[in-house]
């Protein structure tokens, strides 16, 4: 790990310069260049192992190297979480359905940089309450983007996500969140998607109060359940689940704050950015 970039306190965050953004432009184009190629493989019957499989070859062919592989012992270059699963799901020879929806997550190293990104896929025809769940996650996302700007708070990218996800009806999982990240995978600060909720014990717990300055990268990346919030992780200890089982979903773009907002560094070049994708 670099110690350079690594925050020493919640309010102690790494700043980079255009050197920075430079390097986070060429990772973030990749990974959601990957994500771009996987969508016209996205169909039923087609194995997760091989969508994990094409997308290991595509960040081979293109001299990078996946941060995932080798990660804390994870062995894929892909998390692919289907239905009720909310993340981490492990690429597996089980074919996908129709009317299933996965959200694919990558992430690449470019030149030390790290690209982070996941978007949902549709396999075959949707139901119309998966779809609707699909649109307010990806639109939860981009409310929590739209806060970004030098002065605003992490607290206030919480807001917008969780009142545009719990004003459609949907929930906002607690027990992951996004990240800093650049030449580290996950560093400093935790991107909650809260602004803040009373857990089962009544203790309410608040997104921190943290001011974003210019030079920030992190990550965005609500999941939104279409039931309660609560997960549960399956005994390979990478899977996360809903615990009631109802779809959730998620979208994730890595970024850095600029000095009068925003830069979106794992935007689709080929502007597939949610489900259905018409690609031949
Ligand atoms: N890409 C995930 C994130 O958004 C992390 C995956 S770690 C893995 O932070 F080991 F599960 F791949
Ligand atoms: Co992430
Ligand atoms: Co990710």
């Amino acid at each position: 790990m670099d110690q350079n970039a690594l925050a020493r306190s919640e309010n102690d965050f790494p700043i980079h310069g255009p050197e920075g953004f430079e390097g986070m432009r060429k990772a973030g184009e990749l990974a959601a260049r990957c994500l771009d190629m996987i969508a016209g493989e996205v169909k039923p019957g087609v194995a997760t192992q091989y969508l994990d499989d094409l997308a290991y070859q595509f960040v081979q062919d293109h001299g990078a190297t996946s941060a995932t592989i080798g990660y804390r012992g994870y062995r894929h270059a892909l998390c692919i979480s289907i239905n009720h699963v909310i993340c981490h799901g492990i690429p597996s020879e089980k074919p996908l359905r129709d009317g299933d929806i996965a959200n694919i997550d990558v992430t690449v190293i470019v030149d030390g940089w790290h690209g982070d990104t996941s978007r949902m896929y549709t396999v075959g025809e949707p139901k119309v309450k998966a779809q609707r769940l699909v649109d307010v996650t990806y639109e939860s996302l981009w409310k929590g983007i739209e806060v970004v700007k030098p002065g605003a708070t992490l607290r206030e990218i919480g807001r917008a996500i969780q009142t545009h996800a719990e004003g459609q009806g949907f929930s906002v999982v607690r027990d992951f969140c996004g990240h800093g990240l650049g030449r580290v995978f996950h560093c400093a600060p935790n991107v909650v998607h809260y602004e803040q909720y009373k857990d089962r014990m009544g203790t309410i717990h608040r997104a921190p109060d943290v001011t974003l300055r210019e030079g920030m990268f992190f990550t965005i990346e609500p999941m939104i359940n279409a039931g309660k919030p609560d997960s549960k992780m399956l005994k390979d200890g990478w899977t996360a689940v809903t615990r009631d089982r109802s779809l959730s979903a998620q979208f994730e773009h890595s970024l850095g704050v600029t000095h009068d907002g925003y830069e979106v560094f794992t935007k689709s070049p080929a502007g597939l950015d949610k489900p259905p994708y018409s690609v031949a």
